[in-house]
């Protein structure tokens, strides 16, 4: 039986409208003439990377910028509305929001900070953040977007990386701010906004902002000196790290036209679309990918201070909304949701995110009766973005694999243990085949701005994302740090998040797949796969951490499941029954803490099983069975 590679035998595939694909199914080889969609998406692609291209690179020819482009927006509609906010259903117009970041810029100005300078902000998402920003990029300064979630020493590290003069924060973060008061340097400027008594402001010695704002002027304001061109400095957004602290990426006018035209042209969003942006506005999805429609193609958008599950639906019908945003596992939230007669009345056509797991894609996208998932994959600080733009299920992008150059991204042979990349005799990175896991990486070229990777406000944390010598001699390319799968059509499936692949008994487990079945099995609940080191013995035993908030965890029934479902040597070796799994603020599942814990009974009161599997059963870890493990009289 051969399974014949379909570009091999075409000397000019994109001639052939007709692609022959082989099917290997239970052993017979049968073939298939697969429609012509690789081809129809390699030109929608190009399409949509020459338009983002000359878009770029004619607002850089004359000197543009966010602030700029969104003044033309204005003008093409000053009294539509911009942005919404959910919580009070305040509606802010295009002009109001262009006033209203003037206010802003004057105020800035007013406090004499200049060009170059940063400022944090620390709230929840409000349509006012996005003022902020806006007006701050006016006058050239730049915000440093921090997680709101954040507290004590992270936040601490965050405020302290940006190099931020001053900090604004919204009242309902007060306590927070309490906490870190006396850690944060005296010169850093404090202003609040929202009620917050005078007692509290002075506290912690903070102004309040709101009535500042509202006695600025509202025109214009002059240039900033220097002009901020599309290569300079934006903003900032920390990245979400699930291991270690975060890191401060640095956002450039070019990047974020660049996330948000490419999320408008891919997925062929529309003029007169609403979008409900759930996501937090400290992070690319939800400020760039969701309110940098409204800022450069003039889309209203819905923000919303947190996602709920149980209000989502509602929400798209009460606005109208025709775009939703996800991220992880929001998906995964809204089906473990009881049925409720609006998650089918609604508009929502498109729904635009990333993360979304092939284990729950058609049962979302059946269930809400939403036509178009566009699934895209790439960091906020990486130019290796794909997107996934005709809906091939569980895919998260395309790259053509006839013309490569066009985009030159490549996913390359590494060592899924250490994550190293692996060099052949010339030193160079090995590309890999179809179907062979391998990192992501992308071609850096500082001229193109498609290519550019501006890396973080910290010069190390920088240095570790480059490698050298990667395609050619003396080049240099960004490294995503997660692992993806191409199909011989081209289609990537994402496979794992960086060093989240462990081995055990000789055999690779993804961690991310696992998660996806467990949580599957148990009524989509939040679950937390990793690897833990069992002295004396090679590779690590996987370990599930279980949020439990009912109580009602069942050893015997879930482990009849997981054997019909995953195979020996993915199945959780350990169980850790807690009343809930540790998330960040996007609902990516942090592992650091739960890692080091390992199966240690001491260092928790969060119940810890272990398979045993001569009896086959899970056994309640005690002290004496964990020195039995990890003594190796207890065979794993
Ligand atoms: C810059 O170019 C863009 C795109 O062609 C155009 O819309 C805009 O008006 C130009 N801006 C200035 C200041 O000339
Ligand atoms: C939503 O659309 C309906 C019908 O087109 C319209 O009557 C209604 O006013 C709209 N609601 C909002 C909040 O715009
Ligand atoms: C597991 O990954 C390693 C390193 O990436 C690779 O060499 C090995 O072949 C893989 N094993 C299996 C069973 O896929
Ligand atoms: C990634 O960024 C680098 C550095 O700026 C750039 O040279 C490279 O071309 C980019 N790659 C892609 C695929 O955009
Ligand atoms: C790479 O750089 C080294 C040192 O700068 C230089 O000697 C060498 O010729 C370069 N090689 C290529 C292929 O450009």
């Amino acid at each position: 039986i051969c399974c014949l590679s379909p570009f091999k035998h075409l000397k000019n595939p994109i001639a052939h409208k007709l692609i022959l694909r082989p099917c290997c199914d239970s052993g017979n080889v049968t073939f298939l003439i697969s429609s012509c969609l690789p081809p129809l998406t390699l030109t929608s692609g190009l399409y949509v990377l020459l338009r983002v291209k000359m878009a770029l690179w004619r607002y850089m020819g004359n000197g543009s910028n966010i602030p700029s482009i969104f003044a033309q927006t204005v003008n093409l509609h000053p009294n539509k509305p911009a942005l919404i906010y959910e919580a009070t259903g305040e509606t802010w117009t295009f002009a109001q929001l262009d006033e209203l970041s003037n206010g802003v810029a004057h105020w800035a100005r007013g406090q004499g900070w200049v060009s170059g300078d940063v400022v944090a902000l620390f709230m929840e998402s409000r349509p006012l953040q996005v003022a902020l920003w806006l007006g701050f990029a006016k006058v050239g300064v730049e915000a440093a977007l921090i997680n709101f979630n954040l507290r004590h020493d992270s936040l601490l590290h965050c405020v302290g990386v940006s190099g931020s003069r001053a900090i604004v924060f919204g009242a309902e973060l007060a306590d927070a701010m309490l906490e870190v008061r006396s850690s944060l340097s005296q010169s850093m400027v404090r202003f609040c906004t929202g009620d917050l008594g005078a007692e509290h402001l002075a506290s912690l010695s903070a102004q309040p902002l709101d009535p500042m704002l509202a006695s600025a002027a509202r025109h214009p304001p002059s240039p900033c000196v220097p002009p901020k061109g599309m290569n300079d400095r934006l903003f900032y957004i920390y990245t979400s790290g699930t291991t270690g602290l975060p890191k401060a990426a640095i956002v450039v006018h070019s990047r974020y036209y660049r996330i948000a035209a490419f999320g408008y042209f891919a997925f062929r969003m529309r003029p007169d679309d609403i979008i409900y942006d759930c996501l937090p506005l400290y992070h690319s999805a939800g400020n760039i990918m969701g309110v940098g429609q409204c800022l450069i193609h003039g889309l209203t958008v819905v923000v919303k201070k947190k996602f709920s599950a149980s209000r989502f639906w509602e929400d798209c019908i009460k606005h109208n909304c025709t775009v939703v945003q996800y991220i992880g596992e929001i998906c995964r939230y809204l089906l473990s949701q009881p049925v409720r007669p609006a998650e089918k009345d609604h508009k929502v056509r498109l729904a635009v995110g990333n993360g979304l797991r092939p284990s729950v894609w058609e049962a979302f996208t059946e269930r809400f009766g939403v036509a178009q998932i566009g699934e895209f994959y790439g960091a906020t600080e990486c130019n290796c973005s794909i997107a996934n733009m005709d809906g091939k299920v569980g895919a998260c992008g395309f790259n053509s694999r006839i013309l490569p150059n066009v985009y030159p991204i490549r996913l390359v042979r590494v060592d899924e243990d250490s994550m190293e990349l692996v060099r052949n005799s010339q030193g160079l990175c090995v590309p890999c085949r179809p179907g062979e896991p391998g990192l992501l990486v992308g071609r850096i070229n500082q001229k193109d701005p498609l290519r550019r990777f501006d890396g973080y406000a910290n010069q190390d944390a920088t240095r570790k994302k480059i490698a050298n010598n990667v395609f050619k001699k003396n080049d240099s390319a960004y490294i995503s740090g997660d692992v993806l799968v191409m199909d011989e059509l081209g289609y990537m499936y994402f496979r794992d998040r960086g060093g989240d692949t462990f081995r055990w008994r000789g055999e690779n487990v993804s961690t991310t797949e696992v998660e996806g079945i467990l949580s599957s099995l148990l009524g989509q609940t939040d679950v937390a796969v990793y690897g833990v080191a069992v002295q004396g013995v090679e590779g690590k035993a996987g370990m599930a951490a279980i949020a439990d908030t009912t109580g009602s965890f069942d050893c015997s029934s879930f482990l009849d499941e997981v054997q019909r479902a995953l195979p020996p040597y993915a199945r959780p070796v350990f169980l850790r029954i807690s009343p809930q799994v540790d998330t960040t603020g996007t609902f990516k599942i942090q592992k650091t803490r739960l890692q080091r814990e390992g199966y240690d009974p001491r260092l928790t009161t969060d119940q810890i099983y272990f398979l045993n599997a001569r009896a086959a059963r899970y056994e309640a870890v005690n002290e004496e069975l964990y020195n039995a493990i990890a003594e190796g009289r207890m065979s794993l």
